[in-house]
């Protein structure tokens, strides 16, 4: 039994601050942020917003799209590296806000890489047989491990998410391949080093800047280029496909320059590679449900179209996933 798609929803908060506000805090540009990474703006949170809220607006909007009341969910999988909380998790506050009294769930850490080890882990559960409503949300609120000091970080991030209801289908679409990966020796390469068990905080660790993210630009951008590229050509050649069958590529927005890279080698033409980044920036797990919600309300997505998702971040974590679009 398939998963597919059967609602898709997104949220990003009210603030927006763009290139220009940031040259007011950090020694940059507006044009190298435009031309380095494609970035115009992004949104951020408000001082009493977090990413249970942007997860809970995501969900009630999926309830709202597809007519159907909180009781009929049975998963809550939210894919996030900036929880509210270590515990409760972010899925327990969203099933609390929306009333999801049937639903259990979970957070899921896997950075860039987290709506898409999302879909893959509940078009699993989808194909027991025994759920039928999966609620699947990427989201992320880097502000709040942003260093605003740090210019190699605090230029390409930003906070908002996205979300999708699974479904079972009989039909031989849905998600109808994935290949997800993961190389733990490039952890050191994009860290958050304190507040967890390792470096626990305190005024020392909070004083050295530890509880935000750094990260080494160069080498992750190298890694991310072919990891993005290599998974997604190995799963247009495993489904004997090339990139004219693709409908329409959407690739996690880290950098404009790495879609391009990527895009050009699986040879996928310009015209079917969704970027937003001008927009967003990088929201981490919310990239690609943004996107996709996004090619849907314009109409850019038709039955029976091939989608390739791909996506590369921290951990390492990197994979792709294959969707044949099943109109609802
Ligand atoms: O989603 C998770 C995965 N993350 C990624 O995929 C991100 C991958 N990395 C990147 O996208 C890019 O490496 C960055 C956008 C982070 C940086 O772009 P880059 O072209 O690799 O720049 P760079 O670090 O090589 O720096 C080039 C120059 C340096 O100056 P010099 O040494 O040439 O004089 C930097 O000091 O740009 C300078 N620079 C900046 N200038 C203005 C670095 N950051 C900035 C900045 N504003 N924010």
């Amino acid at each position: 039994m398939n998963a597919k798609i059967t609602a898709t929803a997104h949220n990003t908060p009210k603030n927006i601050m763009t290139n220009h506000d940031l040259e007011k805090i950090v020694d940059t540009s507006d044009e190298w942020i435009r031309s380095r990474t494609g970035i115009e703006k992004r949104h951020i949170v408000s001082e009493d917003e977090a990413s249970s809220d942007i997860s809970t607006r995501i969900a009630l909007s999926l309830l709202k799209e597809k007519n159907i009341l909180a009781d009929e969910i049975d998963l809550i999988i939210v894919g996030t590296v900036t929880p509210d909380h270590y515990t409760p998790s972010t899925a327990a506050l969203v099933q609390k806000n929306i009333g999801a009294t049937n639903a259990w769930g979970f957070d899921l850490s896997a950075a860039c890489s987290g709506f898409l080890y999302g879909l893959e882990t509940g078009a699993n559960f989808i194909s027991t047989g025994k759920y039928e409503k999966i609620m699947v949300i990427g989201v992320d609120t880097m502000t709040s491990i942003l260093d605003f000091k740090d210019r190699d970080t605090c230029v390409i991030f930003g906070d908002g998410g996205g979300g999708v209801i699974l479904e079972p289908t009989t039909k031989e679409s849905g998600i109808i391949d994935s290949i997800l990966h993961m190389d733990g020796s490039g952890g050191d390469y994009l860290i958050v080093p304190g507040g967890g068990s390792r470096i626990p905080a305190t005024i020392k660790s909070v004083n050295e800047r530890k509880h935000y993210i750094k990260q080494d630009g160069k080498t992750v951008y190298k890694y991310a280029v072919k990891g993005m590229a290599d998974v997604s050509e190995k799963i247009l050649s495993k489904n004997n496909l090339s990139g004219d069958d693709i409908a329409l590529f959407i690739p996690h927005q880290a950098n404009k320059r790495i879609i391009d890279a990527a895009a050009e080698r699986c040879g996928i033409v310009e015209d079917k590679v969704l970027i937003n980044i001008d927009k967003y920036g990088n929201t981490t797990a919310g990239t690609i449900p943004i996107a996709l919600n996004e090619a849907v309300n314009e109409n850019r997505i038709n039955d029976g179209d091939l989608i390739l998702l791909a996506a590369f971040g921290a951990g390492f974590t990197w994979g792709s996933i294959l969707i044949r679009w099943e109109s609802i």
